[in-house]
């Protein structure tokens, strides 16, 4: 989006009279490369920052009033930053902000009123992480503007506290770090036990990654996330009543074999397990330049996801599918929570045209909806523009 468009928005919303200037903000949206359900298991993830995301025009007031406007809905928000912030259903998505305020407020950091204003070239709600994108850009925001800038792992930590407090949704990290710490042309390989971290570089050769939206809205994602996250904790505690382990992550596929009965939670702890390693082999694969065994490992967890976790669904499964029988594509899966949403493909760079014509036809002609496809590059996490 370019800054012109950005500041023309932002004064027909504000108009221009005002003796501070406008400060422009981008973060970007991510997707998980690999290690997909494996954040809330203590696990390794690999996502990556991509170069649509959500931009924010700033300006700071004499007050501790604080505006907040955005270009893709019509409600004005209005809230004193001088009282206790709590959520409210008829705000809408402006409770993923607010709940940002209410963590800085217990930080005790000095929130400035201000005009804000929020634009997008990220599908919302579509599982590209518009919701931490959103967080973590207002987290960034108000402690530049507050003058005391926060170290991005705790600007991830922050937005996360708002998701999981605020917003009610139990989430792993994964989301709001790749937003924070995304780099150009570098996957990040995080442990979401210890934050540790490392960039793997994303050489992709001849292949550049292709969004693939089902435009199907996530429906109960959230109350089914939550039963996952609940199975995974009882599989878990399974598990350890017969062997040492203290992460889902760590489970041996034989012990699980041997020590869950159930087959459902036995499913979901075997790809956790089983993803665990392609996170691994994927990392190596990206290091030694085999961006085809890359591609490969993709399709694996997919099939994963699909069979074992079982959070796909007819749409993302005909993304995928459409996208494995195209002789330019590598490599494909669905990125995030799932029931809907994203996926992507690796495809080759001189195909992409023909590539996106031809999924959006196939996508139609399986499921009787529209989706879309779009390339995106690999960006550096939440940053000031202007
Ligand atoms: C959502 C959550 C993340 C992660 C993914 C699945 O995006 O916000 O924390 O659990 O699902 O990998």
């Amino acid at each position: 989006m370019e800054i012109k468009s950005l500041q023309k928005l932002f004064y027909q919303l504000y108009g221009r009279e005002d003796p501070y200037p406008v400060e422009f903000y981008f973060a970007p949206g991510r997707i998980c490369l690999i290690g997909e359900h494996i954040d809330y298991n203590g696990g390794w993830v690999m996502p990556a920052a991509i170069s649509r995301g959500i931009y924010a025009g700033f300006r700071k007031e004499d007050n501790q009033i604080m505006w907040m406007r955005s270009g893709m809905d019509e409600r004005d928000i209005v809230c004193s930053l001088a009282a206790e912030i709590t959520y409210d259903e008829s705000r809408g998505w402006g409770n993923y902000p607010l709940g940002v305020l209410s963590e800085l407020q217990k930080k005790k950091i000095d929130l400035t009123g201000a005009e804000l204003m929020f634009n997008s070239d990220l599908p919302i709600g579509a599982g590209l992480s518009s919701s931490a994108c959103v967080e973590v850009l207002t987290a960034y925001m108000f402690a530049e503007q507050a003058g005391t800038p926060l170290d991005r792992t705790e600007i991830a930590l922050i937005a996360q506290k708002a998701e999981n407090n605020f917003i009610g949704v139990k989430c792993g990290i994964m989301d709001q770090f790749a937003v924070a710490h995304g780099k150009a042309n570098n996957a990040i390989l995080l442990n979401c036990d210890t934050l540790e971290h490392a960039y793997v570089p994303l050489k992709l050769g001849d292949y550049r990654l292709v969004v693939l939206n089902t435009n199907k809205q996530r429906q109960l994602s959230e109350s089914k996330y939550h039963v996952r996250l609940a199975e995974c904790q009882t599989a878990l505690a399974l598990l350890q009543s017969k062997t040492g382990i203290l992460r889902l992550v760590q489970a041996d596929p034989r012990d699980i074999d041997k020590c869950i009965n159930d087959p459902v939670l036995r499913k979901r702890a075997h790809h956790v397990s089983s993803e665990q390693r392609r996170v691994q082999e994927a990392a190596a694969a990206l290091r030694r330049g085999d961006i085809e065994a890359f591609g490969a490992i993709l399709f694996a967890s997919h099939r994963s996801l699909k069979e074992d976790y079982e959070v796909s669904g007819h749409e993302l499964d005909t993304m995928v599918t459409g996208a494995q029988e195209n002789p330019n594509c590598i490599g494909a899966k669905m990125s995030g929570a799932g029931f809907g949403g994203c996926a992507f493909a690796l495809v080759k760079k001189d195909a992409i045209e023909s590539f996106i014509v031809y999924i959006e036809q196939y996508y139609h002609r399986h499921t009787g909806r529209k989706g879309s496809a779009f390339m995106v590059d690999v960006v550096d996490g939440v940053h000031k523009l202007i």
